[in-house]
């Protein structure tokens, strides 16, 4: 179903109430995949990784093979972190009582009373997941989605014509604000008026929005190319933010440069951000990009992230109730809607389903 139908108003009576949905939605929308960590994060046969997100305790570990695996971050004896074990190439051992679990979640071995009833369990929860652009993405399905769907990346991350930077940050914030500062183009001109790329164009705008099959473009009337002035938010098997910034011939070869952006939620609070920056570039072209990037425009790139993560750090939950919005956020509240209404439909269906 397109954006264009799934955030119409919500009728009366249909499902749970606002504050549910707002509750259910504070460690992310469920049935997506999401990039967890950057791929070089884990080496193979290296120690597991403990992490959190979307609020659920995840172990990461590279097998023997390369592969990596994602499993729920609990041992099934006493439900310690299995984080703390050991990677042993084709499964991970608990350091506690030293019992193991393969790749696909099943109890292989219980050392301290061998031929005990956990053994063949399958006893972990295990997360789909595979690499890409230089990240680990996982499924985090619900009750209803344990299988995961194939996920199509835009093509800036596939590969192919377009070189990319995989950039990654922590931030102090719910997911949903820095989306929100995604589809807010309008603060490119003062926040960022400084930096090398966003001093151009003019301060005041009118902003239309544009449907897409998969999502919408949120961008600035009669002018392109200028500025940052548009963004379009995508959801297909992830929820993802595409925009451009044009760049001054200073800043090399490929035309404007753009970053994708997908936030991952770690808990309520806090967000694992990824913003693919890319150019369409190839063969010698890119090879100076790439130079260019690593030598000259990296740095900058973080001190205007730094300036859009120190506007949203330590905001707690609640915002939206201070707010006074104007015309110029009508990308964010739809945005929102639109949130809210994928997560209403997957709280009635669970409920239908009597696993909600
Ligand atoms: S808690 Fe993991 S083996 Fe006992
Ligand atoms: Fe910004």
């Amino acid at each position: 179903m397109s954006a264009t139908t799934l955030d119409r108003p919500r009728a009366r009576g249909e499902g749970p109430s606002d504050p549910e949905v707002q509750a259910h939605l504070k460690t992310g929308l469920r049935n997506r995949w999401y990039p967890v960590l950057p791929s070089r994060f884990v080496e193979i046969s290296g120690k597991p990784l403990g992490i959190t997100r979307l609020g659920e305790r995840i172990v990461l570990w590279r097998d023997a093979t390369g592969v990596v695996r994602v499993q729920s971050d609990r041992c099934p004896h006493r439900a310690v972190p299995l984080s703390k074990g050991m990677n042993e190439g084709d499964r991970i051992r608990c350091a506690y009582h030293g019992v193991e679990i393969g790749a696909d979640g099943t109890v292989l071995a219980v050392p301290g009373q061998p031929g005990c009833a956990l053994e063949g369990k399958k006893a972990v929860k295990t997360y789909p997941s595979f690499e890409l652009a230089e990240a680990i993405w996982v499924w985090f399905g619900d009750a209803l989605h344990a299988e995961a769907p194939p996920f199509n990346p835009p093509e800036q991350l596939a590969g192919g014509e377009f070189s990319t930077f995989c950039c990654y940050a922590d931030w102090r914030a719910s997911w949903r604000y820095i989306y929100d500062n995604l589809m807010d183009p309008m603060h490119g001109a003062f926040l960022h008026a400084n930096s090398h790329s966003m001093s151009q164009g003019e301060t005041s705008a009118r902003f239309v929005t544009r449907d897409t099959e998969k999502g919408f473009f949120f961008e600035k009337d009669g002018q392109r190319n200028v500025n940052f002035d548009w963004s379009e938010f995508l959801d297909d098997g992830a929820l993802m933010v595409r925009l451009e910034i044009p760049y001054p011939r200073t800043g090399g070869p490929g035309g404007n440069f753009g970053i994708v952006s997908v936030i991952t939620p770690i808990d309520e609070t806090n967000s694992a951000c990824f913003f693919w920056r890319f150019r369409k570039v190839q063969g010698w072209v890119r090879d100076t990009w790439r130079f260019l990037y690593r030598t000259k425009l990296e740095p900058r790139h973080w001190h205007v992230l730094e300036q859009d993560r120190e506007m949203l750090d330590g905001v707690g939950l609640g915002l939206e109730r201070g707010e006074m919005l104007y015309q110029h956020d009508a990308g964010l509240m739809r945005l929102r809607r639109y949130l809210a209404r994928q997560a209403r439909l997957q709280m009635v269906a669970l409920h239908e389903a009597g696993v909600g």
